[in-house]
């Protein structure tokens, strides 16, 4: 079995010269299918500039990513971008739904250049909206939906295409304590299925969620639950 994702020796400078900035540090970090992984650290930390590598968003200055087995270094920018629209997908703290259109519209967005039929698109997007809990305001427009229910709108987006894995960048962020648990209950849900789940927060509560957490400092992994399991069973 090979890791969702492999980091090795990760490292992103932003700017050069006098604005140099050191965002990570030398990242080593392996995801196992089907893990539920929080990442955790102060603003600035680097958390978002991980998690932007890890969704090939963004490339590192130096060091290698693998995802899938596939080194992602040696992918052109139309290989990257297929390998982003089928094995990730994002969520983001704020929702970055399209307005003035129907939250089955939304979902059906990444399929668009999926060479799919438009009956087969709806279907699969209908399923990802029943996923998420939502089959029964497919035809509400963001404006008409609680924080909470667009957020799962664009989780039902970012798991339309069947990703190998969900990365989620402070996803409750902007989230009451009542829609917070309803997010976390679906990522809860996904996450039991068999998905591989990296989420983003500093928010204790949240990060219990997951099985692992991971925090981060001044660029470099500072502590990994996985690790203290890992040596805790060496030892007892
Ligand atoms: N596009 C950018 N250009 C320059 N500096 C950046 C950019 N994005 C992030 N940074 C800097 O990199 C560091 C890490 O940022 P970020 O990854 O956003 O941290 P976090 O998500 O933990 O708050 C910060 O010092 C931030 O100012
Ligand atoms: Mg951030």
């Amino acid at each position: 079995m090979n890791p969702v994702i492999q980091v090795t020796a990760l490292r992103k400078t932003y700017g050069s010269g006098d604005t140099e900035v050191h965002a990570l540090r030398g990242v080593d970090l392996a995801v196992w299918p089907g893990e539920y992984l929080a990442i955790m650290g102060a603003s600035g930390s680097g958390k978002s500039t991980l998690l932007n590598v890890l969704g090939c968003l963004d490339v590192p200055t130096s060091g290698t990513y693998k995802l899938d087995g596939i080194d992602v270094g040696d992918l052109n920018e139309r290989q990257l971008s297929l390998v982003r629209n089928r094995k990730i997908g994002f969520v983001f703290q704020s929702y970055n739904l399209v307005p003035r259109t129907s939250a089955l519209s939304n979902v059906e967005l990444p399929l668009i250049y999926s060479g799919l039929r438009r009956k087969e698109r709806r279907k699969r997007a209908l399923a990802a909206l029943e996923m998420v809990g939502l089959l029964e305001r497919a035809g509400h427009k963001p404006n008409q939906l609680s924080g909470g229910q667009q957020q799962r709108v664009a989780l039902a987006r970012a798991l339309v295409t069947g990703p190998a894995m969900v990365l989620a960048d402070e996803p409750t962020g902007n989230l009451d304590s009542e829609s917070t648990a309803e997010v976390l209950g679906v990522f809860d849900r996904l996450n039991r299925a068999g998905r591989t789940i990296v989420m983003i927060t500093h928010e204790d509560n949240v990060a219990a969620h997951a099985a692992r957490m991971v925090r981060v400092m001044d660029g470099q992994i500072v502590e990994d639950t996985a690790q203290w399991r890992m040596s805790g069973a060496l030892t007892s």
